[in-house]
């Protein structure tokens, strides 16, 4: 924690806050008195109506939890249209499919700087779990003319139609619930939740043959022995929900953005406490069993197992790279000249934006992009200034 005073809760959270507590004890009783944390995260986050991305709260912004790169500045979309219209061109024409679009500002920056390169998608279709961001995405993209906002759709499921274009997510992924584990000399434990006094505490059980097998891949794959014991996460669901949401792509291209790294220097042996991480009004909080359905859960994206999902899913891996080196190569020196001639006034706070997604210390680093093509050999200028596919 940063030292500053803990935010206090309003009367509607602190009765939010004990509605999932209670919806996820019940659970808990229910399973015996143990619940795998995938399980925890998965009703912390997605319960319906009380999950932290089902229920109400503002999440994304000044007044919510975080903040991602398309809120820090319009640059992010820029650059990621230019990408969109390197396919859509190279394909003639298209759609885009965005998911996780948070608070629409991505989709708004897309659609925007796509009309004025002259490559609209046909559709731009959005799917996103949350009901309240999908309101508050509707209300954002309000704000576009009709040429624009009359190409967004929004779908409850994956598109069930095939289509030609661009499937895009930024920091979807590690929102995915995650399997915690623990490797000890003599045993792997499955790491899960459990109750005491009412309260949540955290819980180790025996793995399965599944978790163990998971693990020991794992351990082989990172770049030096760990010191046991060791403990850290997966994501068991990744390549199932990648491959599902993208199924319906017949040609074109996945952008993935997120926080992550290839699995070798994701376990190491020094991170041997995991990369979970919990926001809660703009401070990191390390417990994720505190506020369920008030805090967002996040764990990092081994980005080796994005590319294996990728190949699973029948595509290839076209591209993977930092987020620095991303937005350099798609054009973030005309999105700045494009942006700055718009409206001169904001040039300088322009380059603090652009200072915050690409230094090294800010997002630039942190944050990767990886692409998936398939039907298509796309050539993508944002993958061309540094290929990091060797280090998958
Ligand atoms: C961290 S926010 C990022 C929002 C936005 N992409 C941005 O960069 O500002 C995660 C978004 O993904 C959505 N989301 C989370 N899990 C999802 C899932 N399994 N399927 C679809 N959308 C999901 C959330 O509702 C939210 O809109």
């Amino acid at each position: 924690m940063d030292g500053q005073r803990e935010p206090a809760l309003s009367p509607d959270e602190t009765l939010h806050g004990e509605r999932v507590h209670a919806h996820i004890a019940a659970a808990i009783r229910a399973a015996g008195g143990w619940l795998s944390f995938e399980r925890y995260m998965d009703l912390a986050l997605y319960a319906p109506g009380l999950g932290y991305y089902s229920g109400g709260a503002q999440k994304l912004g000044v007044g919510g939890d975080f903040t991602t790169a398309p809120e820090v500045s319009r640059l992010f979309g820029g650059c990621v249209a230019r990408q969109c219209a390197q396919v859509l061109e190279r394909l003639e024409a298209g759609s885009i499919l965005e998911i996780g679009a948070g608070s629409g500002r991505l989709a708004a920056d897309l659609l925007l700087r796509l009309a004025t390169l002259g490559r609209l998608p046909e559709r731009y279709m959005i799917l996103d779990v949350s009901a309240d961001l999908r309101a508050r995405q509707a209300l954002h993209l309000r704000t576009l003319p009709v040429s624009l906002r009359e190409r967004v759709v929004w779908l409850d499921a994956p598109p069930s139609e095939c289509f030609d274009g661009v499937v895009l997510a930024n920091e979807v992924l590690d929102a995915l619930p995650v399997q915690r584990f623990r490797r000890a000399a003599d045993a792997t434990f499955d790491i899960g939740v459990g109750l005491e006094d009412e309260a949540f505490v955290w819980s180790a059980v025996p793995a399965d043959a599944a978790v163990a097998a998971a693990c020991a891949r794992l351990e082989r794959a990172a770049a030096a022995p760990w010191h046991l014991p060791y403990e850290s996460e997966y994501c068991p669901r990744l390549a199932a929900w990648a491959g599902s949401v993208t199924a319906a792509l017949r040609r074109g291209v996945v952008l993935w953005f997120d926080y992550g790294l290839p699995r070798s220097q994701y376990y190491l042996p020094e991170r041997s406490d995991g990369t979970l991480i919990c926001h809660f009004k703009h401070r990191v909080e390390l417990d994720a069993l505190r506020r369920p359905g008030l805090q967002d859960i996040t764990a990092w994206v081994d980005f080796t197992a994005l590319a294996e999902a990728g190949r699973a899913s029948g595509f290839e891996l076209a591209g993977f790279t930092t987020q620095t080196y991303f937005l350099t190569g798609a054009g973030l020196e005309q999105e700045l000249g494009a942006l700055a001639a718009e409206d001169p006034a904001r040039a300088a706070r322009l380059g603090n934006e652009a200072r915050q997604l690409v230094l090294p210390g800010e997002m630039g680093e942190r944050f990767k992009a990886m692409a998936w093509q398939r039907g298509i050999d796309a050539n993508l200028s944002g993958f061309a200034l540094r290929d990091l596919r060797h280090s998958l």
